[in-house]
């Protein structure tokens, strides 16, 4: 399963890089307003860093104007992957944008049908949001299990992002039902590595090889 640093701050990407932890990146506008900088900038600035693909969010809501957003945004580098909302306009672009070899990511899909459009109009991407299914009490992972069964039902080519990841239970589902990509928090990607019992072993080596040495 690739990794994505689901994060618009740049110190969270470099970090994520230096630990072999990055396969891509994806940004929103929320993520963009949370790195407190202008939206070109930082995402030109992660495409010098990840070599991978990098989500870019439209935020327009017609089709028309979703293209006219993603056509400049994909040529700031050839890793940019237009993230377009999921709506009958959104679908309406990503058909005119994969045609034109531009890849997209179909984002906030809630359900099983949503994500079928989506793969049906060729986006290369699909980011069904497991946390927010989970907030209003459903269950997110079983929607992934859902896309994921569809989805190679008709061997559809469209990968499936995990996004919306609270903790690490859900990268672990992810992974177990196959999910090609899941994208995380910087936060629960450093939480994937620990564990008290590793905290403890490591310290009970460190303190016998003390006790060897006198
Ligand atoms: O990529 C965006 C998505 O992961 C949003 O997550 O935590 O705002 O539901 P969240």
């Amino acid at each position: 399963m690739k990794i994505f640093a689901d994060t618009a701050i740049v110190d969270e990407i470099k970090k994520c890089v230096s630990w072999g932890l990055c396969d891509g990146v994806t940004t929103n506008p929320s993520l963009i307003m949370k790195s407190g900088r202008k939206f070109e900038e930082v995402v030109t600035e992660i495409t010098q860093i990840v070599d991978g693909p990098i989500s870019a969010e439209v935020v327009s809501l017609d089709a028309e104007g979703m293209i006219k957003e993603a056509r400049p945004l994909s040529k700031i580098h050839k890793n940019i992957v237009i993230k377009i909302p999921m709506t009958l306009e959104g679908i309406k672009a990503v058909k005119v944008l994969e045609k034109e070899g531009i890849r997209c990511n179909v984002t906030l899909v809630f359900s099983a049908n949503q994500a079928l459009l989506a793969a049906k109009a060729g986006a290369s991407y699909v980011s069904p949001f497991v946390g927010r299914l989970d907030d209003i009490g459903q269950d997110g992972m079983q929607l992934i299990e859902e896309i994921m069964a569809v989805f190679s039902n008709y061997g559809f080519k469209t990968e499936v992002i995990v996004a919306s990841v609270r903790h690490p239970i859900h990268v672990k589902q992810a992974a177990m039902l196959g999910a090609h990509i899941c994208t995380i928090p910087f936060k629960v990607i450093e939480q994937l590595s620990k564990h008290s019992l590793t905290d403890m072993g490591i310290k009970k080596f460190l303190d016998d090889w003390d006790k060897a040495k006198k």
